[in-house]
Parts: C-alpha cells; sequence; structure tokens
C-alpha cells in the first residue's frame, strides 16, 4: 500500500546549485540526493551520488514558459510487484517522491513529480487542470554532466533504430542521438538515460546543448521528435503527461544490468486476466525470405503494376506452413510466423495498402489454424502496414477479430516506411498515439504484439503485457542482406547495455546455416556454439529461432539447446561484461530449478572464468556445455562445436575459451 503523507514544505536548504534555496529528496538508501529549486522563474534540479555531483544544476520546462512555485508535497512507496513475463519475476520497487506544483505566467499549473530510486532518478511533467489544449515546441530539460563520460549512442535519424551503437566522449557527439544513452565513467561506474511510459507524448533525443570544446563540461539538451507541422507535442490539460526522464546510476556492469527503475517507473498492469499472454519460442517462414530462397509476394508485376504470373516461390503457401508447424509441434516451439500471408505484398509492398483479412489463394489459413491448433502450436500473426496507418487504423478491429477467431493471438506488426503516413516520424507523437492505440486494441482482443519499426520500447509491457516484444534493432536479419557484410561481432556485446536495457528485443537469433548464396559477402559473424548463447544474453518473452527446420537438421545435437532453452525467466544475472566486448549472462527458468548461462565474445579470443556461486549451494548440478572447439573458426570453420557433460557445483568455477565471433552456451539441471 501506498504511504503518502503531504505536508507544505519549507524547506530552505542552501543548495551546492547555483540556486539559493532548493529542496530535496532522497533515496530510500540515502545514496542518491536530487535537489530542485527555481532560479529567475526558471526550474531547475541537480543529483548527488555518493557525495559525488552527478547531474548540476540542469535546467527543466518547456518553450520560454516562467514558473512561480504553488506547493511541495512527498511520498514514498516500498512494494514488491509480480511481473507476468519477466527476465525476474519479482520486482522490488522503493523510491521517495517529490511532487512540485508550479504555475506559469498564463495562470495554468504543471507538476514536476521526482522519484528518486536506489538505483537512479526519474521525473516527469503532469498537466493539471479540466480540459483545454496547448502545445509544446521545445522542452528544456538538460542534463549537466560534471565529468565527460564515454557514452554508446546512435544517431537519432538513424531508421528504425537499426544502427551499430558507437561509442565516443560525450563531448565528442556532433549529431543529435536517439534515447537511450549508455553511460561509461572512468571509473568503472555506469549511467543509462532514457525515459519511461512513452504513452502519449513525442519520443525524446538528446544533442549536446554546451560544452562542446574541451575543459567545459557536456549538458545533454533534449529535442524531441516534432510531427511534420513542427510541434512537438498536443496536449490536453488534466490528460497529458510526460513519460518519465529516468537516469539509471550504477557502480559496476552487473548493477547496470539488473535496474528495473524503467520497469518501475510505468503503471502496474492494467490487463485482469493475463493468462492468455503465453511466453513461447517460435520459427517462421522468414529467414528463407531475408535469404531470397522464398518471396513475400504471390504475383509478379511488370514495371506499371499488371501481373505477368505467379511468383515461383512464395513462401507462405498451405504445404511451406504445414511442414513449418509438423516441425515446430516435433521440437517444443509455440508458434510459426508467416510473412507474405495476405494480399498486398506484390509489387511495392511498402507503398501497397494491404489488406488484413484476404489471405493469398495459395495459403489456407482457415485450414492450417485447425492443423496448427491440433498440434498445439499457434499461428504467430503478420499485419505489415508499410506505415499507411489510416489503412491499418481502418482494418484494425476486423483484422483483429478475424485472427481472434483463427485462434491467432501473437501478431507480428511491420512499420516499413521511412516516414509513416508518408509525413510523421515512428517515434513523433503521432507514432507514438498509434503503435499505443494497436497495443490496446489488441489487448482487448487478447492479441500478443511483436512490434516491428517499433518506438523505442519505454517499459509500457509492465502496464500491457500483451505487448511482448519489439525490433528497434539491427538484427540478424541485416546477415541476410546488408551491403556491408553483416554486423560485426562487438554489436551483440553491446546491445545488452543499450537497445536490450529499454526492453525485449526480437533479434531473432539461432541460424545454424551460415551460407548465402544471393549474397555470398554477407553473413553472420558467428560460430555455432554464439548462436546457442544468444539465447541467454538477449532477451524476449517472444523468441525466434531465425532459421529453417532443414538448417536446424544439419546440428540436431546443438539444436537440442534451443529446443530446451526457456524464455521467460525467474532471475536473470550479467555475470560479467565490459561493453562491446564480451557478456557473460546466466538466467533461471521461472518454471523449474535449471539455469542456462550464454557467453558471448567480439572480435577477439578470450577466455572467461565464470564463478557459478549463483547455482543453490545445496545441491550438484549437470552442467550441458555447448561450446567453441580449439579448431573452432568464424569465417572457416563455425559449425565446430564440443558438447559436453560435467558435474558442477556452486563452489566451482567454470573456464571457457570463447573463439573471435565465438561464444558458449550452458545448461545446469540439478543432479
Ligand atoms: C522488416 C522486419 O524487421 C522484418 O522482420 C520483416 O520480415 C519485414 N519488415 C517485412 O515485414
Amino acid at each position: 500500500m501506498k504511504k503518502a503523507y503531504l505536508f507544505v514544505l519549507l524547506v530552505a536548504a542552501i543548495a551546492m546549485t547555483g540556486c539559493r534555496q532548493s529542496t530535496r529528496v532522497s533515496s530510500p538508501d540515502k545514496t542518491i540526493e536530487l535537489s530542485f529549486c527555481l532560479h529567475d522563474q526558471v526550474p531547475y534540479y541537480s543529483v548527488i551520488k555518493d557525495g559525488r555531483q552527478v547531474l548540476g544544476t540542469s535546467r527543466m520546462g518547456f518553450d520560454d514558459h516562467k514558473y512561480t512555485m504553488v506547493s511541495l508535497r512527498s511520498s514514498s512507496k516500498n512494494e514488491l510487484w509480480e511481473t507476468t513475463w519477466g527476465e525476474e519475476r519479482i520486482i522490488k520497487n522503493n523510491y521517495r517522491e517529490l511532487q512540485v506544483t508550479l504555475r506559469d505566467e498564463q495562470n495554468e499549473l504543471m507538476v514536476v513529480r521526482f522519484r528518486v530510486f536506489n538505483d537512479g532518478i526519474g521525473f516527469r511533467y503532469e498537466f493539471p487542470g479540466e480540459g483545454g489544449s496547448f502545445e509544446i515546441c521545445n522542452e528544456n530539460t538538460e542534463y549537466c554532466f560534471t565529468d565527460d563520460p564515454e557514452v554508446w549512442t546512435i544517431p537519432w535519424r538513424t531508421p528504425y533504430y537499426e544502427g551499430l551503437w558507437e561509442k565516443c566522449p560525450m563531448t565528442a557527439l556532433r549529431d543529435t542521438v536517439c534515447s537511450p544513452v549508455t553511460i561509461e565513467y572512468s571509473n568503472g561506474s555506469y549511467a543509462f538515460l532514457h525515459e519511461a511510459a512513452l504513452d502519449d507524448w513525442a519520443a525524446q533525443n538528446f544533442y549536446v546543448a554546451d560544452g562542446a570544446e574541451p575543459s567545459v563540461f557536456p549538458v545533454l539538451g533534449t529535442y524531441l521528435t516534432p510531427w511534420s507541422t513542427g510541434v512537438s507535442v498536443y496536449g490536453e490539460r488534466g490528460k497529458t503527461k510526460s513519460s518519465w526522464r529516468m537516469l539509471i546510476l550504477a557502480d559496476n556492469i552487473t548493477e547496470l544490468a539488473a535496474s528495473r527503475l524503467m520497469l518501475n517507473l510505468n503503471e502496474p498492469c492494467k490487463i485482469e486476466d493475463t493468462s492468455w499472454i503465453q511466453p513461447m519460442k517460435f520459427i517462421g517462414i522468414w529467414w528463407a525470405i531475408h535469404l531470397d530462397h522464398y518471396s513475400w509476394c504471390y504475383r509478379l508485376l511488370d514495371e506499371k503494376g499488371n501481373v505477368i504470373g505467379l511468383a515461383p516461390k512464395h513462401g507462405a503457401t498451405t504445404e511451406n506452413m504445414k511442414r513449418y508447424i509438423d516441425f515446430a509441434a516435433g521440437h517444443g516451439f509455440g508458434g510459426v510466423l508467416a510473412e507474405g500471408w495476405n494480399e498486398g505484398w506484390d509489387g511495392d509492398w511498402t507503398s501497397n495498402l494491404a489488406s488484413f483479412t484476404t489471405p493469398t489463394p495459395d495459403f489456407d489459413i482457415e485450414y492450417l489454424s485447425r492443423y496448427a491448433k491440433e498440434r498445439g502450436v499457434q499461428i504467430i500473426g503478420h499485419h505489415e502496414t508499410g506505415g499507411n496507418i489510416q489503412n491499418y487504423e481502418q482494418q484494425l478491429d476486423s483484422a483483429l477479430s478475424y485472427y481472434d477467431r483463427l485462434g491467432i493471438h501473437n501478431v507480428k506488426t511491420g512499420y516499413v516506411h521511412a516516414k509513416l503516413e508518408g509525413k510523421e516520424w515512428h517515434k513523433s507523437q503521432y507514432g507514438v498515439r498509434h503503435m499505443n492505440h494497436v497495443i490496446r486494441t489488441a489487448a482487448a482482443n487478447h492479441v500478443c504484439i511483436d512490434n516491428h519499426e517499433c518506438v523505442m520500447p519505454t517499459g509500457l509491457c509492465r502496464t500491457y503485457p500483451n505487448l511482448m516484444t519489439g525490433e528497434g534493432v539491427r538484427g540478424q536479419e541485416w546477415d541476410a542482406w546488408s551491403t556491408d557484410g553483416g554486423s560485426p561481432a562487438q554489436h551483440l556485446c553491446v546491445l545488452p547495455f543499450t537497445r536490450c536495457m529499454a526492453g525485449p528485443v526480437d533479434f531473432t537469433p539461432g541460424t545454424f546455416d551460415f551460407s548465402n548464396p544471393i549474397h555470398p559477402e554477407t553473413r553472420v559473424h558467428s560460430t555455432l556454439a554464439r548462436q546457442l548463447a544468444l539465447f541467454v544474453t538477449v532477451y524476449s518473452p517472444l523468441q525466434m529461432a531465425s532459421d529453417m527446420p532443414e538448417s536446424y537438421m544439419q546440428h540436431p545435437e546443438a539444436f537440442r539447446f534451443i529446443e530446451q532453452v526457456p524464455c521467460d525467466w525467474e532471475q536473470s544475472h550479467v555475470l560479467d561484461a565490459k561493453i562491446g566486448e564480451y557478456v557473460v549472462t546466466a538466467r533461471q527458468d521461472r518454471h523449474s530449478s535449471d539455469w542456462y548461462l550464454g557467453a558471448i565474445t567480439n572480435e577477439e579470443e578470450r577466455e572467461v572464468s565464470v564463478d557459478l556461486s549463483f547455482l543453490d549451494k545445496n545441491k550438484n548440478y549437470t552442467a550441458e556445455i555447448y561450446r567453441d572447439d580449439s579448431q573452432t573458426d568464424w569465417q572457416q570453420n563455425p559449425y565446430k562445436i564440443v558438447i559436453e557433460k560435467r558435474t558442477l557445483t556452486a563452489s566451482d568455477t567454470l573456464t571457457l575459451t570463447l573463439k573471435a565471433a565465438g561464444g558458449a552456451a550452458v545448461r545446469f539441471t540439478e543432479l
């Protein structure tokens, strides 16, 4: 129960922040202290951790509004809550809150709500009142750093966030960058700057507002993704709230990965009965399309758009889907995705107005949904909108009830187009509103969403756990067709601390055949063992195994790990890592006492020593180890893998050699 107490504060502490008077609020363990003040009618805040100034006096507010103080109120919370699915079953939510009510020069109220946790801070802006619209062009929130840390970022215009994250000193940032930003301090501590609960607001980006010159510490400014009108946010008094601005502060990499601050800033689950939301692994008629082995389109068109015949290798056919369903049923997969199942893919599918209730003539969806159900497998639906939002919204109810009738309760959505409706950024308030409308409508129809070309996740999956996963990443599909040869091995050693910190990711690990006849210069930069490790290092409760059944059958012993690894966890720990170099992650299954471990490295071969003290101290375990062999070489000999069993306990240390672009996966079962 929330323990709230109201008192008007007359606190007049002398701040170290440049403000004459400030109000302070500390984390429950007192290690983090946040100060707020008004100076010349402009709101400011600052943050101290363990006595060290992390953020100096940093500006807040919007446009050129001036504010006066109305009231201060504080409260606190300390609770445990249970996730519907996740990296952890039980999460602790413990913070102290300061609610600051301000009045602007037009007599309108604005609330700044701060929360200070033991692992960081969050604050959001609220606009109380009884109706009345307003517009925001610029958000003035700044982050005044007191150091020049290194930051991992991608430029804000990166299409769908599908870029390689790069590291540089904060002062060297020349471009506006996406949220989140992962910050590495020279003393080994970390910070993570992002937003939480982005519901009806514009996604934030950051730019160096000051401090691009040597000797001046950097100040990050906020750039809200605008509508095509130039306005960033259209608000309504009494309703609109910004997303939470949040900064995780961690003493080391393990603490960084363990922070649940973003989820804690989101509202509790709003779906009463969540029994229909089921984490699962799935396969799909998908990777083969990206390799040009199959096509999405059913018909061939000439340049003028006239039908000139049937596509010779349409992927989503009844026969092919049956084959995938049989394979899924025999190997522990819960679902099968079929892309190109509906009308709208012929010709330029990013411009077509797709129908979400009309299968192609060679895809008997009624029969296939019965066939799948009899085998205990679900069809994973696919809605590729090509960014045509109005076309999709017009069909949304009928598309979802069509799937509901067929027993399809998981849908991968897609928005491949530079701009939605040809003019709005995906991460503008327009795009955010649309994506969240789809999530809510899907929840009402008992449908789970895998959101591709999404807005960067912000933890809304706590409130709507039918939002299971999303893209927003340069996923494994790039290793089928990108012209740069495929993603470097480093990429997957960066993602757990950048994109993955924002929420589950549909990266699609599990490629077992690295050949690429159409683009021989492009490939997955990986050994076979590393593909297994990714099922542990990359988290998604809807976890797709990318490859085709025939590829899995080439390596049935290695495939056993994918058959067995779960995708819903009791607890998760990054045991050891260096961003961009290597990562070692251990997770305990939510439904058994088994543990799984994944270790991967970048382009460098390395040895990792894993302290197994996370295991139950009173038990012996059989460890099934899948690792690179001394002969394994990701380019010349990638399939070479050692599969061995050992008996291990919590007091052991497991030493693993990870070859370049390699890895190791381990399943621990109680003896
Ligand atoms: C891009 C998605 O990331 C990919 O997974 C999908 O196959 C295509 N769009 C088509 O929807």
